[in-house]
């Protein structure tokens, strides 16, 4: 279940009260269940996937792809495998973990693991929120936000795309207040 923080260190799990919270910033956040499916779940354990296995679990889960396909004029999707056994994992991770933005909506669909979202809000306020497994968020192009693992440094997701020419993180150079102790 998604938890979202507050800067004064508050944790919140009710999604109607994250909704709301989140609202300002026309974030889109919803439950789509995983199949269950042996194959599938056994994929699902797996640290790592090789592009074959990763398709599989995209093909598993394309029911939610053709729906976007349908409604929104999404034209591709893949799976991010990220874990702690990935020599590069910091430098990937490097990329986006800094507030930014992009020109297309960041979508995506989280299957194991969990990655932590942090967001800047019209006020300037900033919360985090944790996205666990069968948590789908759409985050509107131009949101300034950042993204990260927790501790477990885990996540599978599956990502949406309208187009991937626009995905390059435009960084807005604003501090993360997450990362300094909040002053008492
Ligand atoms: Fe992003």
């Amino acid at each position: 279940m998604a938890v979202l923080k507050l800067e004064d260190g508050t944790l919140h799990s009710d999604l109607s009260y994250i909704t709301q919270e989140l609202a300002t910033l026309n974030i889109f956040i919803n439950r789509w269940n995983i199949p269950n499916n042996p194959e599938l779940q056994s994929l699902l354990a797996q640290d790592s996937l090789d592009e074959d296995e990763k398709e599989q679990v995209l093909k598993a889960l394309d029911s939610y792809f053709e729906k976007l396909q349908q409604t929104a004029g999404y034209q591709s999707r893949d799976l991010v495998v990220l874990h702690p056994g990935i020599p590069n994992l910091d430098s990937l991770i490097a990329k986006f973990d800094q507030i930014h933005t992009h020109a297309d909506d960041e979508v995506r669909y989280v299957i194991d693991g969990e990655a932590i979202f942090g967001f800047v809000r019209p006020d300037g306020s900033q919360v985090e929120l944790t996205v666990q497994p069968e948590e789908y968020i759409n985050v509107p192009a131009g949101t300034e936000h950042w993204f990260y693992l927790t501790s477990g440094r885990r996540v599978k997701a599956v990502r949406y795309f309208i187009t991937t020419e626009a995905w390059t993180p435009q960084y807005t150079g604003r501090e993360i207040r997450f990362r300094q102790p909040i002053a008492k």
